[in-house]
C-alpha cells in the first residue's frame, strides 16, 4: 500500500516549514552557525520528541528554529522539504511560515522570506511543484504584534497567498485577531486558521464567522458539534487534518480513535497533511499509511482524500 499511496498525486495544505526541520539538518545548521545545542547528538534530540500536548511540542519547535539564521539556512530548510514532496508525489504545497518566530530573535523578515521564496521558486522551476506561501501569526502574541508582522509583509505582498493563525490555541481565540485578519483580507490575502485542534468547536465558529477563513486547519473537534458538522458539510469547508500530529500531541489517544474517515464518509471535505513532519514521525505518505494501518482506509477513500486536497488549494 505504501508505494501506491506514495504515487498518488496529492497536495499538502498544512505544513509548517519550521516543523520540517529534520534533526540532521538542525545539527548541520547549528555547526554552520556556531550555535551550541543542549543535545549531544541527533539521537538524543529525537528522544526528546515525546509530547503530552501542543505546548510541550511548541517549546521544542521554537527552540529548534533558533538554528535558522541566514537566507541560505531558510533556503536549505525549504528545499529539503520540497525534495520530500517530490519523492512523495506532492504536486502542490501551501506551507506556513511563522515570521515572528524569527523576527523576535533578531532575524530580519526579509532574510527568512527571501530564502523561503527563492526555494519555492526553484521548486516550481526545477521540481514542477506548485506552491503558495501562508503568512502565519503566532496567536500567543498580541494582535498588535500581528499587525506589525502584516506591515512587514506588505512590501512583499506577492510572496503570499494567505494569512494564517497558529501556536498555542487554548486561551487565544480567533476573535483576538479579528482586526488584523480584516485588514489582511482588504489587502487581498485569503485567510485560514488553526481551530479545533485543542480548542473547542466555538473557535471553529469564530474562525469562520469572524476571520472569514477559506479552510480550517485541524478542525477535528468539530465532531463534537452537530450543527457545526452540518455547516462544514453544507458549505464544503475544507479541513486540513494531520493524523500523526494528532496522536503525537494526544488530541487522540490512539490512531484507531481518529475520526477523519467518519468525517469523510459524512461528506466533510477533509484532507491529509503532515503539520510538523520532522517532529511527528512522517510526511504525507506516512500519514496516509497510518490511516490504512489503524483505520482500514481503502484505496477509494485515499483517492477521495487526495482529490479533496487538490480541490482545496487556494492557488493553482
Ligand atoms: N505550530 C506548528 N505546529 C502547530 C500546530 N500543530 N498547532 C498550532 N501551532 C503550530
Ligand atoms: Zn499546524
Amino acid at each position: 500500500m505504501y508505494d501506491w499511496l506514495n504515487a498518488l498525486p496529492k497536495a499538502e495544505l498544512h505544513l509548517h516549514l519550521e516543523g520540517s526541520l529534520e534533526p540532521e539538518l538542525l545539527f548541520a545548521l547549528a555547526e554552520r552557525n556556531k550555535i551550541a545545542l543542549p543535545w549531544n547528538d541527533v539521537e538524543a534530540l529525537r528522544k526528546a520528541y515525546a509530547f503530552n500536548n501542543l505546548q510541550e511540542f511548541l517549546d521544542l519547535y521554537y527552540q529548534g528554529a533558533d538554528v535558522l539564521r541566514t537566507e541560505q539556512d531558510f533556503y536549505d530548510l525549504t528545499w529539503a522539504y520540497l525534495e520530500k514532496c517530490k519523492a512523495q508525489n506532492v504536486i502542490h504545497t501551501e506551507p506556513f511560515f511563522d515570521p515572528q518566530t524569527h523576527t523576535d530573535r533578531g532575524i530580519a523578515f526579509e532574510v527568512a522570506l527571501t530564502g523561503i521564496a527563492s526555494a519555492l521558486k526553484d521548486g516550481r522551476a526545477r521540481l514542477g511543484i506548485g506552491s503558495g506561501l501562508i503568512l502565519s501569526f503566532l496567536r500567543h502574541l498580541s494582535e498588535d504584534a500581528a499587525q506589525r508582522t502584516l506591515d512587514q509583509a506588505l512590501p512583499f505582498r506577492d510572496a503570499f497567498i494567505a494569512v494564517g493563525l497558529d501556536s498555542s490555541e487554548v486561551g487565544h481565540p480567533p476573535s483576538k485577531f479579528q482586526r488584523v485578519f480584516a485588514r489582511a483580507r482588504a489587502e487581498g490575502f485569503a485567510a485560514v486558521a488553526h481551530a479545533g485542534e485543542e480548542g473547542p468547536p466555538a473557535y471553529i465558529w469564530e474562525a469562520l464567522d469572524l476571520l472569514q477563513v477559506s479552510r480550517i486547519d485541524h478542525g477535528v473537534r468539530a465532531f463534537e458539534d452537530e450543527r457545526l458538522m452540518a455547516r462544514l458539510i453544507d458549505e464544503q469547508i475544507p479541513l486540513t487534518v494531520c493524523p500523526l500530529s494528532n496522536t503525537k500531541l494526544c488530541v487522540f489517544e490512539d490512531m484507531n480513535q481518529h475520526t477523519i474517515l467518519d468525517m469523510l464518509e459524512r461528506g466533510v471535505k477533509v484532507t491529509v497533511n503532515s503539520d510538523d513532519p520532522a517532529y511527528f514521525g512522517g510526511y504525507v505518505t506516512e500519514n496516509f499509511q497510518a490511516l490504512h494501518d489503524s483505520l482500514g482506509m481503502t484505496e477509494e477513500q485515499a483517492r477521495r482524500l487526495a482529490q479533496n486536497s487538490l480541490d482545496a488549494r487556494l492557488v493553482r
